[in-house]
């Protein structure tokens, strides 16, 4: 067996899985068979809908609130997944924080959220879940940006969190290859999430005609790259960021 089929039964944890694209990420796995563990701050009610959305009759999707950025929630994050489901396979850090902010405007407590949330916060989660990782076998899948290349104005401390995110994949994969564990990493352009929602009403026409494929990213769009990361097809993949932007970039 080979590809996403042999994903059936893993137990995957998805950080930021309760909304827009770790929602998409989170249905992605449960339709292949996958035990997930949605992680989410603040929204109670999105991440438990789902939870019992996908849970199906043998319960193999449970909500978890954790705050990526306290290292305290995290191990606890991680101990519940491994309470409920005897183990983790795969770890999706996808939970980040979206804000823009100009030069002149941004203080102490803006950029730290920023890079607790988005940098830290992949350290923290890699960290407690690597005792727990098959080995080999174990995936660790992150979230970066298009905007790590190609930042625009307003976007300086949440393109450089992003760009940091890649280079702990390059350096992550380096020292867990021996380990026969994959880290990799997808850079999305701008996705139809509520992340987007006042770019794209702000600049919806502009993005368009700068995007080759010509129309908006969808979650749908970056789901699949996730479950292929995580496949035994990408087995040979690791240290890696894909750039899924439809071409812009
Ligand atoms: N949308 C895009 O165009 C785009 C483009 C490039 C990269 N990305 C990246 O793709 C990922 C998903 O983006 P999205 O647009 O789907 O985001 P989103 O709709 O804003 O959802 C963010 C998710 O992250 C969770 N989250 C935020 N801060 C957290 C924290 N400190 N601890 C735990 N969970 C936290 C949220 O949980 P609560 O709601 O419970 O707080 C929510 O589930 C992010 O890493 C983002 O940077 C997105």
């Amino acid at each position: 067996m080979s590809g996403a089929s042999d994903l059936k039964g893993k137990v995957v944890l998805v950080t930021g899985g309760s909304r827009g694209i770790g929602a998409a990420v989170t249905r992605r796995f449960a339709a292949l068979g996958c035990r997930v563990v949605i992680g989410y701050r603040s929204g109670h009610e999105a991440a438990e809908a789902l939870a019992r959305e996908l849970a199906g009759a043998d319960g193999a999707c449970i909500a978890v609130q954790a705050d990526v950025a306290d290292p305290e929630a995290v191990t606890a994050l991680v101990a519940r997944t491994v309470e409920a489901f005897g183990g983790l396979d795969i770890l999706v850090n996808c939970a980040a924080l979206g804000h823009y902010r100009p030069l002149g405007k941004m203080d102490a407590e803006f950029i730290r959220s920023i890079l607790d949330t988005n940098v830290m916060g992949v350290v923290l989660m890699t960290e407690a879940a690597l005792p727990h990782l098959p080995s080999p076998g174990g995936r660790i899948i992150n979230f970066a940006s298009a905007l790590a290349y190609r930042p625009i104005p307003t976007s300086s401390v949440y393109s450089a969190s992003k760009a940091a995110v890649i280079t702990l994949t390059h350096a992550f994969a380096k020292e867990l290859g021996p380990r026969g564990i994959t880290v990799n990493a997808v850079a999305p352009g701008v996705i139809e999430t509520d992340m987007t929602a006042k770019i794209i009403e702000e600049r919806g026409p502009q993005i368009l005609a700068m995007t080759p494929l010509g129309r908006i990213g969808q979650t749908e769009d970056v789901a699949g790259i996730i479950t292929f990361l995580a496949s035994s097809d990408a087995g040979w993949i690791t240290g890696r960021t894909i750039i899924a932007d439809g071409g812009v970039t």
